[in-house]
């Protein structure tokens, strides 16, 4: 696996290849979520490129920039064990050179400002910015990034929409541990406690996926599935069921409309964040 630190040497060596690119940026501290983004990438033939950085611009909280796991030594055996090509480790002025504004003033609708975008602010302007500037220095014809992240991903997708981006997003299934847990680089931060805990999160999602198909109404399904959270210990911030793609809330009524007309493409997707002491989880399920 060949490392490069410089845009201008990463540049260099991309220019020379004939074979597409397949992209997966990450900020690091991976796991076989992150993994299988490169996996996936190998499958579709792809020279497989991998980002780590810790993006500075999209953390809301900066405790939680602080506490971000770093292991760079084992990121990159386990890039190499998966097969991944090349790894940029970029220092931030090459991602941000010093005087240059790049930020990205897209409007997302609704996309960016419920859920995540209501409870961290900055959040998706930041990460926005970003993917859009990897994507200017690695220019991949696809792009790999997971469902566990759903929010981002309807943002990055409606970036390259608005864009008219030359590159293919492609969505990986969500990797868990076997207790259901999303894999997260945030996770190695759980107390025992919290570790044992947090698996509630991917129960009540499931338990939501039920109760949406026994009719049971919609506010009932959140307010429930907040409780199941508290009971458990975690002090969850939202539990949403909103459209797969506008991400609007649904009610109830439109959710049963959605599923008795299946009308192609509709989905219903519950989202949740949640607290394990001070570490903050995300996950989703697709409901119907
Ligand atoms: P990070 O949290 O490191 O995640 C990098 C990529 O891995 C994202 O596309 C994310 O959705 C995916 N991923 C994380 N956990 C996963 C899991 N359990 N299963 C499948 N895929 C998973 O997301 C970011 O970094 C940043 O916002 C980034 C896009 C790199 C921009 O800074």
């Amino acid at each position: 696996m060949l490392i490069f630190k410089k845009v201008a040497d990463l540049r260099q060596w991309l220019d020379r290849q004939t074979r597409p690119v397949g992209f997966a940026p990450t900020m690091g501290a991976l796991h076989s979520g992150h993994l299988e983004l490169i996996r996936m990438a190998k499958r579709d033939e792809c020279i497989a490129v991998a980002s780590i950085f810790v993006n500075p611009t999209q953390f809301n909280d900066l405790r939680d920039l602080e506490k971000y796991p770093r292991t760079p030594e084992k990121d990159a055996e386990l890039l190499i064990e998966a097969g991944c090509d090349v790894l940029f480790m970029p220092p931030v002025e090459e991602v941000y050179p010093p005087g240059i504004d790049l930020t990205i003033e897209l409007n997302f609708g609704v996309l960016d400002k419920v859920m995540e975008g209501e409870f961290r602010p900055g959040h998706f302007k930041g990460m926005a910015t970003v993917v859009n500037r990897l994507l200017d220095i690695v220019r991949p014809h696809k792009l790999y990034m997971g469902q566990k992240d759903y929010q981002q991903l309807s943002i990055v997708r409606d970036m390259i929409r608005q864009l008219a981006l030359p590159v293919e997003l492609i969505m990986c299934p969500t990797v868990r541990e076997p207790d259901g847990l999303a894999m997260s680089s945030r996770n190695v931060r759980l107390t025992p406690e919290m570790r044992a805990a947090a698996p509630v999160i991917y129960q009540t999602l499931q338990w939501a996926k039920s109760a949406l198909e026994a009719d049971v109404p919609r506010d009932e399904i959140k307010t429930q599935a907040m409780d199941k959270l508290r009971a458990a210990g975690l002090r969850p911030e939202y539990f949403e069921l909103v459209d797969g793609v506008t991400l609007e809330p649904i009610s109830t009524k439109g959710a049963i409309l959605s599923l008795n007309d299946t009308g192609m493409g509709s989905s219903i997707v519950a989202c949740t964040a949640a607290f394990a002491e001070e570490v903050r989880l995300i996950d989703n399920l697709v409901l119907a």
